[in-house]
């Protein structure tokens, strides 16, 4: 793409909630035109039309054929995966995708190196790669190897929030169906997940346990509901580290998102969305504190993003497809094991 385009034509695929966390700034973006918008529910796409300008699509291979476009967003379920990614691969679009990548590890590996040989610009959202506070930590750990890391999404039950208690509406008609979304461990602490393997290197093996059946109540809610209440995942890193990451969906009080790391010289506890964190030294007694970014993390990536498309230059995006692929495929290799219920070696490729 040249960098003397003055605006970046982009279509978005998938237009529900998430959306809404990218098209405030990117319609306010000089250098941005939102051109095309597509749904497999049409009606979603023609409301961002009508309010961003743009045609509207139900089909995404219809949309890249008909728009000439510079980059998509591709913003759908987890097992929607495939079709989009390869119909932007076909018309050479770079695209920026949500996590997690995909559902299904051999189409996924597949994708991966299509996507690859393609050569087109990728961005994976795994936002918190962005973030003030972990990449300071990433930067000591370069030199002082994380050994442990201990960490957690611990949440209550997928339904609405009416005031202080839970209603009785499910959040989204796919994320508390295991067979659509994959989970809570591979859906929403998969960026835990990223966050150990973006600070601690590659995971080479995973065994999880899972406890089910105490959410009573949710299986009258939601008919067919299957997700595990809760998840413990152990894990091995290429280093020797070892690690664990838990998810929880039935707590009410909830527990919140967490990660702590122990190097030899230093402690870094990671708290809340947001990736607040507390760096304790050895030696020493006070704390470097760092707050995690809120408002400006969506921004920050798409601007990494929108800035690789305009100028060609790659470097800062910090998770590509193929990395994003590899976190994918590590959470799924957690179902895996439970599956199997032994530990399994993280097949990448
Ligand atoms: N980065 C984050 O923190 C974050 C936060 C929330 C959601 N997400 C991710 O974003 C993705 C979408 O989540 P959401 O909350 O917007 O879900 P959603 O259900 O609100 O929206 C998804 C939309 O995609 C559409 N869709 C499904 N298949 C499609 C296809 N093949 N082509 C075009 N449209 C299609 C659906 O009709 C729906 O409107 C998920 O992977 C989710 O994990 C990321």
């Amino acid at each position: 793409m040249a960098d003397t385009k003055e605006k970046i034509r982009v279509g978005l695929i998938g237009c529900g909630g998430i959306s809404g966390a990218h098209l405030p700034h990117l319609s306010q973006s000089g250098d941005v035109e939102l051109a095309a918008f597509c749904d497999v529910v049409v009606e979603r796409a023609q409301k961002h039309a009508a309010k961003y300008g743009g045609a509207a699509y139900d089909d995404a291979a219809k949309m890249l054929a008909d728009v000439e476009l510079d980059a998509a967003y591709i913003l759908i379920p987890t097992y929607a995966h495939g079709a989009p990614e390869r119909a932007c691969v076909s018309a050479k679009v770079p695209f920026l995708v949500e996590k997690p990548l995909g559902l299904y590890p051999d189409d996924l590996r597949k994708l991966a190196a299509e996507v690859e040989e393609s050569g087109i610009i990728t961005c994976a959202g795994f936002m918190n790669r962005y973030r003030k506070s972990v990449n300071r930590v990433k930067d000591l750990l370069k030199k002082d190897p994380a050994l442990l890391l201990d960490g957690a999404w611990i949440g209550g039950p997928p339904l609405r929030k009416e005031g202080d208690y839970f209603s009785t509406q499910p959040i989204g008609t796919w994320w508390p169906y295991k067979e659509k979304s994959g989970g809570q461990f591979v859906e929403q602490v998969i960026h835990t997940i990223d966050l150990a393997r973006y600070l601690a290197g590659e995971v080479v093996e995973v065994f999880a346990y899972a406890a089910n059946g105490f959410n009573t109540k949710l299986p009258n809610i939601i008919q067919g509901y299957n997700l595990d209440d809760a998840m413990v995942v152990s894990m091995r890193f290429e280093s020797g580290a070892v690690g664990n990451i838990m998810s929880c969906c039935a707590a009410p009080q909830g527990g919140g998102v967490f990660l702590n790391l122990w190097a030899s010289h230093h402690t870094a506890r990671f708290d809340d969305w947001a990736h607040h964190v507390r760096i304790f030294r050895d030696g020493e007694s006070g704390t470097e504190e760092i707050r995690g970014d809120i408002d400006d993390i969506f921004p920050t990536e798409d601007r990494a993003f929108i800035n690789a498309v305009k100028s060609g230059d790659r470097s800062s995006i910090r998770c590509t497809h193929a990395d994003g692929v590899r976190t994918t495929l590590l959470a799924l290799a957690a179902n895996e094991s439970l599956e199997k219920g032994c530990p399994v070696q993280v097949q990448y490729k």
